[in-house]
């Protein structure tokens, strides 16, 4: 490695894998087959501080940098993927957007709760006919005067059943486009918050994605999130940080497999050798690792960008397309490498690969990443800064 992690990085990144082999994985197939929720795992998470790791202190978090952040999802989704989402969405989403853009008040309110998972927190910004072409929001909040009035339908909310406090985005002036959407915090338990049934997925089985409807919800005006209008850009920016989370995922997700692949690979035996001595095998290993290692580059830069406050809308999204890419290809090689096992859930192979298929999909399709780095290629950034450089700092 070029960069050293430090020793508060490395005791995460220990702290964090321990926790995944010892207490997430004895019940994950079981989880994942009957779409049950770790709520005593997701306790844990909370109390050893995986769901608040950036957030200050002064507000109840762990007050640490998106390396330490990245490091920790990626231990985790190298086993469970239904937590990782949880902790990526809590973690990213909805901590750091209270927190870089909320009111004292707000931070105050929401954070110290959410920090340490008391509170789970979900972020509305799917509907059923807005997905990638997010500034097509038909949910509407109308201003009426102390209070906003929130109807709509929101759909694929992870956490969904398990949050209490959800950011919504919503149209407040469908006259104005994006600049007409506000993002407001609403409490689960208000009267008009309806939870749907959850959804029955290929992947990320036990987490708790489910439609949420909205109907006549008094939203307090001072939990709107910003100034009147900036609900459009707080989705975006609160995105671009939620992807580096998505990438630090799909990276763990690859290197879980990859993990499977090489031990089972030495242990199986075939034609009087173990099968990772074939060469047919042996060249899937490498492949595997090199691609590994580039994503992993890519998503560490991102994290590192992201520290130093420089600009990390392209690197996150570019980490994020390939990292998905990377977990999706080499989970189908970690199965194929594992042969009939690998189609059995006991092998845990199999669960990777379904879960790898989420992380080319959600908080931006592949295709919405190319939309974002190719803006950011035509703005000017021909090349993103490597790591040390002497670049302008970018708020
Ligand atoms: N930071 C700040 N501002 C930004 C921004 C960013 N990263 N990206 C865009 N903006 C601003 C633009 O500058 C523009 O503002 P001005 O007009 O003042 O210049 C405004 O936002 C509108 O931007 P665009 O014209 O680029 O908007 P667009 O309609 O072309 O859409 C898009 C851009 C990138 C495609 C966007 O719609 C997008 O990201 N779509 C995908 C949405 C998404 O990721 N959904 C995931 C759901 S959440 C989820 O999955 C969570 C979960 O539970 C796991």
């Amino acid at each position: 490695m070029f960069f050293e992690l430090n020793e508060e990085q490395l005791a995460v990144q220990e702290a964090a894998r321990d926790f995944a082999q010892k207490e997430l994985k004895p019940g994950v197939i079981e989880r994942d087959s009957k779409g049950i929720f770790a709520a005593e795992q997701v306790r844990m998470m909370g109390e050893l501080g995986f769901l608040g790791m950036m957030v200050s202190p002064e507000y109840g978090g762990g007050g640490m940098d998106s390396m330490s952040y990245v490091l920790a999802m990626e231990e985790i989704s190298k086993i469970d993927n239904s937590c990782s989402v949880l902790m990526s969405v809590n973690n990213s989403l909805v901590c750091w957007g209270l927190e870089a853009y909320g009111t004292e008040e707000q931070k105050a309110k929401y954070l110290p709760k959410l920090a340490t998972g008391e509170w789970i927190g979900s972020f509305c910004l799917s509907e059923p006919e807005a997905g990638s072409d997010a500034t097509s929001q038909r949910t509407t909040a109308v201003d009426m005067g102390d209070h906003y009035l929130l109807n709509g339908t929101k759909n694929w909310i992870t956490n969904g059943s398990s949050s209490s406090v959800h950011l919504v985005i919503a149209q407040t002036d469908p006259e104005k486009g994006h600049r007409g959407i506000n993002a407001f915090i609403v409490e689960a338990s208000w009267d008009g918050v309806t939870v749907g049934a959850k959804e029955d997925k290929l992947g990320i089985r036990s987490s708790d994605t489910h439609t949420i409807m909205y109907t006549d919800v008094k939203v307090p005006k001072e939990n709107r999130i910003g100034e009147d209008g900036f609900g459009f850009k707080f989705a975006m920016k609160t995105l671009s940080g939620g992807r580096i989370g998505i990438a630090a995922q799909a990276l763990g997700i690859a290197g879980g497999a990859y993990e499977l692949a090489v031990a089972y690979s030495k242990e199986r035996e075939a034609f009087g050798k173990a099968i990772s001595r074939h060469q047919a095998i042996a060249f899937k290993l490498a492949d595997m690792a090199t691609e590994i290692e580039a994503a992993k580059l890519m998503v560490y830069r991102s994290a590192w960008l992201k520290d130093q406050h420089m600009d990390y809308d392209a690197a996150s999204s570019m980490a994020k397309l390939y990292a998905s890419d990377v977990a999706m290809r080499h989970t189908v090689e970690a199965v194929q490498i594992h042969g009939g096992y690998g189609f059995v859930k006991e092998y845990h192979v199999e669960r990777l690969m379904r879960d790898a298929k989420i992380t080319q999909i959600y908080e931006g399709t592949s295709e919405i990443q190319r939309i974002v780095i190719s803006r950011n290629i035509l703005k000017g950034q021909l090349y993103l800064p490597i790591f040390n450089n002497s670049m302008e700092p970018h708020v």
